[in-house]
């Protein structure tokens, strides 16, 4: 068993029951976090990034269960089983805030605006760690805004959320998110409501907290340039599926499947100027209530040959770390 791996999610099914129609929003899915790296989830808006991560939180939406898969946890040394063989959520409870720390795209999701910020990472502090003096978190809480880049922290641990702009209330809820220490964090989008250069620095950041502290990063983003910066390792998402795995290299190097390909190509290059010919995908994700018979991707490939309308298909080694489910994987890794 490799030491490094904080969590591994196997086979994970999740789906909804509304309006008594069932939709499986993610299918089969599987990862692997790592002490002291960043794993990105891409995908497009709707694929199943954050059905994904509130699985592994267990903070599922209403109406919807996991099907079937496992969610294994090793921070603690023993492994810790988080899926069905947890039913009351139990353990995750205990583990949810402290070993795993989650930062959001809002951050007043995770800030409350009744109370001070120092209030707020302190009372985290103490939650988990048994013994701790109030006076001791609050210095804690100082020490960590600093590390997360607030300058004049020992003021500014005093002020409320709506005191502090957009870029430093994501620090704050970062700061509150390491307070513990945590094994793995698990980001969903954190820079989507931030503007360009604010978005660098907190990504900074956060590539500064994986070698700091040396925790496992999942990050969940719908941007290949984000991918590009920060990851180690990546899994593309489509329609529930992750279609394609590997570290950054293979993947972004040599990707397999037409989908990531797809992706790659409508990122600008950086040197490459503003008239770059960007190309977006072809065609829109289908309803998740009428799914194309086989391959989920079909309708939009260029690569689509008849076997693809007939299932989706298996998860196939490349290479390495690198899977792929496609099975004209061969032709698209030929065509450079
Ligand atoms: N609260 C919900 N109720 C019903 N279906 C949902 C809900 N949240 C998500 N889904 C379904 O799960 C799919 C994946 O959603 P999500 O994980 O939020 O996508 P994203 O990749 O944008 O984070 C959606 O396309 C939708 O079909
Ligand atoms: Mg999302």
């Amino acid at each position: 068993m490799d030491k490094d791996i904080v969590l591994e999610v196997k086979n994970l099914s999740v789906s909804f029951y509304t309006d008594q129609r069932k939709n499986t929003a993610i299918r089969d899915v599987s990862f692997t976090a790592r002490r002291g790296k960043t794993l990105c989830v891409v995908g497009e808006s709707g694929c199943g990034k954050s059905v994904s991560a509130s699985a592994i939180m267990r903070l599922l939406p209403e109406l919807s269960r996991i099907e079937s898969g496992e969610i294994n946890y090793y921070g603690r040394g023993e492994p810790i089983r988080m899926d069905k063989l947890d039913p009351d959520g139990e353990l995750i409870r205990q583990i949810r805030g402290g070993d795993i720390a989650m930062i959001f795209q809002d951050p007043m999701t995770a800030l409350n605006p009744v109370y001070t910020i120092g209030y707020q990472i302190s009372e985290n502090l103490l939650e988990h760690n048994k013994g701790m003096k109030k006076s001791e978190a609050l210095d804690k809480s100082v020490q960590l805004l600093k590390a997360m880049g607030i300058p004049m922290p020992e003021q500014r641990v005093n002020e409320y959320p709506h005191q502090f702009s957009g870029g430093m209330r994501q620090r704050a809820m970062i700061a509150m998110a390491m307070a513990c220490n945590p094994q793995l964090l698990l980001a969903d989008e954190p820079t989507t409501a931030l503007d360009v250069t604010v978005q660098a620095q907190i990504f900074e950041l956060m590539a500064d907290l994986k070698t700091n502290y040396n925790a496992a990063v999942i990050l969940i983003t719908h941007d290949m340039g984000v991918v590009t910066e920060l990851a180690d390792n990546v899994s593309v998402m489509y329609m529930g599926y992750v279609v394609e795995e590997g570290s950054v290299d293979e993947v972004l190097r040599t990707p397999a499947h037409p989908y990531t390909k797809a992706l790659l190509s409508s990122i600008p290059v950086l040197g490459r100027g503003r008239n770059q010919d960007l190309q977006p995908i072809r065609g829109a994700t289908p309803d998740p209530f009428h799914r194309p018979p086989g391959c989920q991707f079909e309708p939009r490939c260029d690569y689509a040959a008849p076997q693809c309308t007939q299932a989706m298909p298996e998860r196939e080694h490349v290479d390495g770390e690198h899977y792929v489910r496609c099975f004209r994987y061969k032709e698209v890794l030929k065509n450079e």
